[in-house]
């Protein structure tokens, strides 16, 4: 039974209280919009129409969050979590477990939306967030998982926001091979990863400044074998490398002869399909900044003579004179902050006939595709992957075009 409660309506909001709300519309991180006290409230652990008991968790000049600790009347879509350390206080990772799959993917369509909107004034863009092949319910798609580490050793979770480690036993979303926290303590530790490849193989490493040794596991994407340090970047969805290659090229299609950069390349996943497309009257420039990636990319591609690869700050490499030649297309898959006006600008000057742009962050995308659009391209096609079931998070894959002379008269 759910007891008697005295919401608090007026006065300043503080750490700690509790209100009674009824939640609004999902925004960009995980969270729902609701209204008390003058105050717009980010509310975690809830869904759109819900009746909630909330409880203030930060409030600060600009932005006030909460999470729902008591639902008074459930949202339809609403489920249990399939782990117990989902929901308010608990585990920083999933944030929409108490969500139906659908429901998460059409919340996800909605925020891509928004953030199309707000920032770029793309009205009515209707983006569907689709699962990628093989996802099961949701769970078990995660290759690679950073493990918090306690002041013992122990292996966990961090808490949301917080440096608390929970003493979570399993993880639901990782595959079934590392789903287990690895076994022992790992004293003076940072945090300990773990990866799982194609073939089941499974590495943990413990890392201090950087993972000592070589930790890597063996994944097979499109028919081509990859050996991948624990430490490099790795699309972390089982079905997500594929996928994003494919939909890479699908976007980009390139042609025999032509030169290409891929650019925040990490190990050269997108480079190697670009660069059988090319053939070797064509070429890739691959550009990442972290030397683990990069040489992680140099020994699963040392084969193909029409890659480049360079180690190095993608805006040094833009400006510096090997960038100067001619370019066909361009592959963008900047961090959650996006390219940013300095990119998108000397992307724009080389007048590539295409930009395929995979993104992590909507709104980032978004206001680059804004930036773009003031440089001459315009947004041809936008897909969206949900490479992040039972978590706020969304990928996309957007191709910019050159507009047309006639488009800009008009
Ligand atoms: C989202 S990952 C993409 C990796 C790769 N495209 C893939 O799908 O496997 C972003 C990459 O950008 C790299 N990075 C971040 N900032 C960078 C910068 N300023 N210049 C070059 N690379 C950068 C990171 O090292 C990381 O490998």
């Amino acid at each position: 039974m759910i007891p008697d409660f005295d919401a608090k309506s007026v006065g300043p909001l503080a750490v700690g209280d509790v209100l009674e709300v009824t939640i609004g519309q999902v925004a960009h991180g995980g969270h729902f919009i609701a209204h008390a006290n003058g105050r717009t409230i980010f509310v975690r652990h809830a869904l759109p129409g819900e009746s909630a008991r909330i409880e203030i968790t930060e409030v600060r000049a600009k932005i006030v969050r909460a999470d729902a600790i008591v639902i008074l009347e459930p949202s339809p879509d609403r489920v249990s979590p399939p782990c117990a350390f989902a929901g308010p206080q608990l585990c920083g990772g999933c944030d929409f477990q108490h969500i139906s799959l659908s429901r998460q993917r059409a919340l996800k369509q909605q925020v891509v939306a928004d953030a199309f909107r707000r920032h770029a004034r793309l009205v009515d863009l209707d983006i569907p967030v689709v699962p990628l092949a093989g996802d099961c319910d949701g769970l078990h798609w995660r290759t690679r998982v950073r493990w918090g580490v306690d002041s013992q050793g122990h292996v966990g979770f961090h808490a949301y926001r917080s440096n608390t480690i929970l003493p979570v036993t399993k993880c639901v979303i990782a595959t079934e091979g590392q789903g287990v926290v690895p076994a022992g303590t790992y004293p003076g530790a940072l945090e300990v990863r773990s990866a799982e490849g194609s073939d089941g193989g499974v590495v943990i490493a413990a890392t201090g400044p950087g993972p000592a040794g070589a930790h890597r596991v063996t994944q097979t994407v499109l028919g081509r074998r990859w050996q991948v340090e624990v430490g490099s970047f790795w699309q972390s969805h089982r079905g997500a490398p594929t996928a994003l290659a494919q939909a890479v090229l699908a976007a980009g299609q390139p042609l025999v002869g032509e030169t290409w950069w891929d650019l925040y390349s990490g190990v050269g996943l997108f480079s190697a399909y670009l660069a059988a497309a090319v053939g070797t009257t064509g070429s890739v420039v691959a550009v990442d900044v972290a030397s683990r990636s990069v040489r992680d990319a140099r020994r699963n591609l040392h084969q193909e003579v029409n890659i480049k690869l360079v180690e190095g700050q993608v805006d040094t490499w833009l400006a510096s004179a090997a960038a100067s030649g001619p370019v066909a297309g361009v592959v963008l898959d900047p961090p959650r902050t996006g390219a940013g006006p300095v990119v998108a600008g000397q992307i724009a000057a080389r007048k590539p006939r295409v930009v395929v742009y995979v993104a992590c962050d909507p709104v980032a995308l978004a206001r680059d595709v804004a930036t773009f659009a003031t440089l001459g391209y315009r947004l041809a096609k936008a897909s969206g992957y949900d490479t992040f079931p039972m978590t706020h998070h969304v990928e996309l894959v957007a191709t910019l075009v050159p507009i047309a002379a006639a488009d800009q008269i008009s």
